[in-house]
Parts: structure tokens; C-alpha cells; sequence
């Protein structure tokens, strides 16, 4: 007899709930997943045919079991796929991606599959959020970093000439389908630039999750075995409650998620968004900065900060300004870049800081002088 549905997900699949109200959704872990997403659309998102977003790498490797999978169910509009990297998060292409939605016949019933790492997903999830005044979002995320933090909790944007996310809406997805086999072809590279973001939620409030990302890190990196699985999900699990908590980071909890990448933003910027230094790398450096500026300011034992680094060193993630390749940044150009950033209220700088490891906290009035100072020497 054919197993139905539920008990095939009950069997396989790790079902975590993003609670919010009239908004809430399912995040499913499982692997493999892309054959089954058409079953689980209809079920969870009913009546929405589905265009599917995508970039040229993930488009080239994994979109054939996906699509036979909407064909199969009847729900295959079409796809668009962008050029793949950080430049895809642009107004141009917003705009050639909402006409080809509008091409491919997306109505307010329909969804747009949001396919990839975390570009596609803020990219999408933003088109999503204006065509036809907002239509619904699946997030199918394909890297680490999409599947434990960019695809949960309705964030979505582009970036600007002044700044990354700058432009955006809150736009919840209706459903998270993460498939942890499609990391396997992810490179080494990008895999540990996702790392960055799962140690964050062991540094942000949950030190046990560090100490055994300490002792599990090789069985992690390894494609093979239940560490990397676990870890999707204990991290998936962290965004789905802080969001839960908070989803619009008005009281505060969900700007912890933001260790980091105060600093890591403005890094990412003077490094033009461009291959010289990815994400999650510019987040490794930013979590070690914030770390080191929280014992300079007598806040942290300075052995948490020296494990943080270890640890990030171990996993092969740049913890300095100096590892970025090309020119150092001056302090004032990362001041500059940093008072770009949206944790900036009334022209007052906010940071996420750390008491510990797992204690991490927001500093609302940072001390201009003392950071630039802190800023000279990181700088070099
Ligand atoms: N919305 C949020 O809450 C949130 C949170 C964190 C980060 N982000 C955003 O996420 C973006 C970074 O996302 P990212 O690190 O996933 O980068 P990405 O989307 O650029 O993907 C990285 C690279 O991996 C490739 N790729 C993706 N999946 C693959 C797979 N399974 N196999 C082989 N190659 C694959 C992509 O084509 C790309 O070249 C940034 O723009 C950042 O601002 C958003």
C-alpha cells in the first residue's frame, strides 16, 4: 500500500514551527526533499501554482527533481533564474524578475519557490512582497546559510549602492522546505561561510550548542552522518523561537541574531559585495570583533573570546581585518559604513555585544570614540 503524505513526512521529515498568529508556518528539515515538494505545496500552501526563482548554479544542479515535482502535481507556472552572487540582490534585476513573474502568469493565489542560497531568497521573497501587492513566498533554501538563518523569519531585500538590505519588506514565507542533501555540492567555501552562521546561535544564547559544535565541527563538515542534520535543525529551531519572540526586531531579542554583522555589513561593503569576501566570512570576522571590543570594554572573560576564534579559526572562517585580501579598510571608511547600518537609531550606533558565550546583548549607545579607537588597531 502507498504511504500517504503525513506519514511520510512523520517518518522523515523534522517539522519545526515558526509561531506566529494567522502568519505562522512550517519549517520542514529533511533529506532528500526536492521530489516531494509538490505533494507538500499543495498541502500546505493549497490552491497556488508555483513560478520558481532560482540562480544559474542551483538552477543547473538541482532544479530537475523539483520541477518534475510541481509538474507532477499539476503546479508548474515556469521558472526565472538570475545571474548567481550578491549582485543579483540589485534594482535591475527586481525588475526584469517581476516581469518575468508577471510573464509567467503569477495571480495573487499563486507562489512564488524561492530556490537557492540566501541572495534568491531576499531577492524573491522582496518580489514576492510587491507583485500584485504581495503574493505568497515558499522558501526552498539550497545553502547552509539560507537553510539556518536567510529563509526563516520573512526578511527579504536588496542592497544599494549605500548599503546592504537597505530596501526590503517583512514578507513571511507560507512554507520553509530545507533539504539538507542539496549542501553536498555546495563548495567548501560557501559551506563554512554558512558555519559562521550556526556557531552565531550557539554565541548568541546557547552555549551547550557551542561546546558540541566544538566537539562535532569535522562529523558537521562531513556530508556524511546526523551531525550536519542536527545542526540545521538546532539552528533552524533557534531563528524559528527569536522570530516567534520577535518578528519585526522591535523588542529587541531578534536584533541578537545581528552578532557580527554590524561590523561584518560594513566589511562586506568596503569589500565591494564581491568574492574577496563572502557573508558569512565578513560575519566569522565581525562575531570575533564584536567578541574582542566586549572584553576590551571589561564586559567578556577574555578565554570566551580566545575560544570563539579558536573555534572559527579551526573551521577555516577568516577571523581578521588583515585576512581580507586588497587594501585595509581606515577606520572612519568602516565608521562610515557602519553608521549605515539599521541598527543605527537616531544617529546613535547600536552592537550586539557579549557577556560570554551564549550571552550575547545589545549595546544601544556605543562609545564613538572607544570604537574608533578599538577600530585603528583591529585595522592595522
Ligand atoms: N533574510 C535574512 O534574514 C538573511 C539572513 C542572513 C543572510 N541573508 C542574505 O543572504 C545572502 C547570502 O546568502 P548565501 O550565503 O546563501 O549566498 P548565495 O545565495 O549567494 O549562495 C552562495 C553561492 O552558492 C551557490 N549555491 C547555492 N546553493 C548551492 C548548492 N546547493 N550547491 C552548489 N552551489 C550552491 C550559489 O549559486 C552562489 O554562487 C546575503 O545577501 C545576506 O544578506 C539574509
Amino acid at each position: 500500500m502507498m504511504e500517504n503524505g503525513a506519514a511520510a513526512l512523520a517518518r522523515r521529515e523534522t517539522v519545526i514551527e515558526v509561531s506566529l498568529g494567522p502568519r505562522s508556518y512550517p519549517v520542514i528539515i529533511g533529506e532528500p526533499l526536492l521530489a516531494l515538494a509538490g505533494q507538500q505545496i499543495a498541502t500546505i500552501v493549497p490552491g497556488a501554482r508555483v513560478a520558481v526563482v532560482s540562480d544559474e548554479n542551483v538552477a543547473a544542479l538541482h532544479l530537475a527533481p523539483l520541477k518534475a515535482s510541481l509538474v507532477e502535481h499539476g503546479l508548474y507556472l515556469g521558472e526565472a533564474v538570475v545571474a548567481p552572487g550578491e549582485a543579483s540582490k540589485s534594482f535591475p534585476v527586481l525588475a526584469t524578475l517581476c516581469d518575468r513573474l508577471l510573464e509567467l502568469g503569477v495571480e495573487r493565489g499563486d507562489c512564488v519557490l524561492a530556490f537557492g542560497g540566501g541572495v534568491v531568497g531576499d531577492l524573491a521573497g522582496f518580489a514576492a512582497s510587491i507583485l500584485r501587492r504581495g503574493v505568497r513566498v515558499v522558501q526552498m533554501p539550497t545553502t547552509l546559510l539560507a537553510q539556518v538563518d536567510a529563509a526563516i523569519g520573512g526578511k527579504t531585500g536588496i542592497d544599494t549602492r549605500r548599503g546592504k538590505n537597505l530596501i526590503g519588506a517583512f514578507h513571511q514565507p507560507s512554507l520553509v522546505l530545507a533539504d539538507v542533501s542539496v549542501l553536498a555540492t555546495l563548495s567548501p567555501r560557501e559551506f563554512r561561510a554558512g558555519y559562521a552562521e550556526v556557531v552565531k546561535y550557539g554565541l548568541i544564547g546557547d552555549a551547550p550548542f557551542f561546546a558540541w559544535l566544538e566537539e562535532n565541527r569535522d562529523a558537521i563538515f562531513s556530508a556524511s552522518g546526523a551531525a550536519r542534520r542536527q545542526a540545521v535543525e538546532t539552528s533552524a529551531r533557534a531563528k524559528a523561537a527569536i522570530v516567534a519572540e520577535d518578528e519585526r526586531e522591535e523588542s529587541g531579542r531578534r536584533a541578537l541574531l545581528n552578532l557580527g554583522h554590524t561590523f561584518g555589513h560594513a566589511l562586506e561593503a568596503y569589500a565591494g559585495y564581491s568574492s574577496r569576501l563572502l557573508h558569512g566570512e565578513a560575519i566569522a570576522i565581525g562575531m570575533r570583533l564584536a567578541f574582542t571590543y566586549s572584553v576590551e570594554r571589561g564586559l567578556c572573560p577574555a578565554s570566551d573570546a580566545a575560544r570563539v576564534a579558536r573555534h572559527l579559526d579551526a573551521a577555516g572562517l577568516p577571523t581578521e581585518i588583515a585576512a581580507i585580501p586588497g587594501p585595509r579598510p581606515t577606520p572612519d571608511a568602516l565608521l562610515r559604513l557602519m553608521a549605515q547600518d539599521k541598527k543605527v537609531k537616531g544617529g546613535r550606533l547600536a552592537l550586539v555585544l557579549a557577556h560570554g558565550i551564549g550571552q550575547a546583548f545589545v549595546e544601544h549607545e556605543v562609545a564613538v570614540p572607544l570604537l574608533t579607537e578599538f577600530l585603528a588597531r583591529e585595522c592595522g
